[in-house]
């Protein structure tokens, strides 16, 4: 799905060759400013390698435009973007940014049980738990069912039985739907157990892509 040549960014960043597959779930997994965020905003456009070249399917993504890309590579933040609007709102934004037709109410319902957020549509956002609002905008991004999904710590704020429902999820996701996800996991054991493929990052390098058996 993408493919890495010679990149670097910046100091921080220096991956010679990467693969990333298509169709199946990679953790990135490292220490805290590792590179991990970068490697995935370069993934998605938010910034552009200062040497050496990216693939997406193939294309020089540099090539590629951001919005385009966007749509079909889509990345959720590690801080989760939370507006202080109603829970259907939020779900809504991205289909609102689009000038799309935004889901029906039972489409935002379920996939508000997907996340396991228990709460209703009309609810204020603001006020909710850092854990709420990370499933919240889990939500969001499922909602628009994008090719590939970026997905920064997706599960930090999250109980340790509440994250493992919600990846497991994830991973099922990506598999019935013939979907990518790269994924951000401090929890190696959570890595370990779900992704098919690891890839470790230390100070800008990878240190090894292990393809599970
Ligand atoms: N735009 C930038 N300009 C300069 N330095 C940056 C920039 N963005 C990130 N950095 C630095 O690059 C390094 C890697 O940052 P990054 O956010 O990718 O780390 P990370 O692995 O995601 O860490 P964490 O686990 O804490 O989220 C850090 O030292 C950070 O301070
Ligand atoms: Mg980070």
């Amino acid at each position: 799905m993408f493919a890495f040549e010679n990149v670097k960014y910046k100091e921080i960043l220096d991956i010679p060759s990467l693969e990333i597959d298509s169709g199946v779930t990679t953790a990135i997994v490292g220490a805290s400013g590792a590179g991990k965020t970068t490697l995935l905003r370069l993934m998605n456009k938010m910034i552009s390698p200062t040497a050496g070249l990216i693939l997406y399917r193939g294309e020089d993504l540099s090539k590629i435009p951001s919005v385009d890309h966007r749509r079909e590579v889509l990345m959720l933040s590690q801080r989760s973007l939370v507006l202080d609007e109603s829970v259907k709102d939020n779900l809504n934004m991205g289909f609102y940014l689009r000038e799309a037709q935004a889901p029906s109410e039972d489409a935002l319902k379920a996939v508000l049980e997907r996340v396991k957020l228990n709460k209703a549509l009309d609810e204020r956002a603001s006020k909710f738990s850092g854990g709420e609002k990370q499933r919240l905008a889990l939500a969001r991004v499922l909602l628009l069912s994008p090719e590939v999904y970026l997905l920064d710590e997706p599960s930090s704020a999250l109980d340790s039985e509440t994250e493992l429902e919600i990846v497991e999820m994830l991973v099922e996701h990506a598999k019935s739907h013939k979907k990518t996800i790269v994924m951000v996991t401090h929890a190696v054991s959570i890595a370990e157990r779900y992704a098919d493929v690891i890839v470790e990052i230390a100070k800008g390098h990878i240190e090894k892509r292990q393809v599970k058996a």
